[in-house]
């Protein structure tokens, strides 16, 4: 029996400690939580891919708490030349209190989670961006009240954080509706997962997502690893811009969400992203307060349920 829980995908979570964290998030934003659960503790990041909000956010939140933290590029660690996922994870155990990975392949996370002997946290993968998906939850619980009742919608690409999303929806029991260009929908067993358990819709037509939708949240077209399709995928996206005449279709009060790196004219128009319903400053901002909850209950002893 592990004594330690990992944060790798939102689906591993009950509701209940989802709603945990976002309290704890909440408290901890509001200045209320002032403890230093990780004094003395030490942090590795390991970062395959680029980052600026991760890396921030992980290392800022983990310094809040009291904790030391590590960047670590397989560029110069051993991992790099060849040495064992495995091998790299237990070696981590040994000095560090948690680590953060942001890589490719999911498996290679499950892979490393299975070696270490301390909580592993996905900064993301090719397959899930959780910790995203959670500091988008947080927004939409500050903007809306709660994200009960509310309909989301995800324009673009079936990705990482499509497929977050379809966890966070199985689990938390929001609506999702989907408009992927065909050939980019989301991983098929994360969709039948959460067609099981949530309201989720797939459609081509981006209108038929956004309408009367609570919460509009689109990303890039090719994500980090997909650079060369760039050009291939503009073709395939096109009409998939989230628009003033996009926007037009939600609800009252709705607001745009977009994790960022953003392209203005591409996947999303400068005046949606940089309007009045925008909150993409306060969503990148929530990055530090969500996973500042997860480091505290998975490293630091604080309950996950409130
Ligand atoms: N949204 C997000 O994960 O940003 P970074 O790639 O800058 O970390
Ligand atoms: N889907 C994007 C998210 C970046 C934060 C990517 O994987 O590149």
């Amino acid at each position: 029996m592990r004594s330690h829980r990992d944060f790798l995908t939102i689906h591993d979570f009950a509701k209940p400690e989802l709603d945990g964290l976002f309290a704890l998030a909440a408290a901890m934003k509001s200045g209320r939580y002032t403890k230093r659960p990780l004094a003395g503790k030490t942090l590795a990041m390991i970062f395959s891919k680029s980052s600026t909000r991760t890396r921030v956010s992980f290392e800022v939140g983990a310094w809040q708490l009291g904790a030391y933290s590590l960047f670590l590029s397989p560029r110069d660690l051993q991992l790099g030349r060849g040495e064992p996922i495995a091998d790299t994870a237990r070696v981590l155990s040994r000095m560090c209190d948690g680590i953060m990975i942001r890589t490719f392949a999911h498996d290679e996370v499950d892979e490393f989670a299975r070696a270490a002997d301390i909580p592993v946290i996905n900064g993301l993968t090719d397959a899930h961006h959780p910790c995203q998906i959670m500091a988008d939850l947080l927004t939409v619980n500050e903007s809306l009240g709660s994200y009960e009742g509310k309909r989301i919608a995800w324009i673009g690409d079936g990705n990482n954080m499509a497929n977050s999303w379809l966890d966070a929806a199985a689990r938390l029991g929001f609506e999702l509706r989907l408009a992927c260009p065909e050939g980019y929908d989301p991983d098929p067993r994360m969709l039948a997962r959460a067609r099981e358990h949530g309201q989720v819709l797939l459609t081509r037509d981006p209108l038929e997502a956004a309408d009367g939708a609570h919460v509009v949240n689109t990303d890039v077209w090719a994500s980090m690893g997909h650079e060369e399709e760039q050009k291939v995928r503009e073709l395939a996206f096109t009409g998939y811009i989230v628009d003033d005449r996009l926007m037009a279709r939600t609800a009252k009060g709705s607001i745009f969400l977009h994790c960022l790196p953003a392209h203005r004219g591409e996947e999303v128009a400068a005046s949606v992203i940089d309007g009045p319903r925008s909150r993409v400053w306060d969503e990148a901002e929530n990055r530090l307060h969500i996973q500042k909850a997860i480091m505290a209950a998975l490293m630091g002893g604080e309950p996950l349920v409130a």
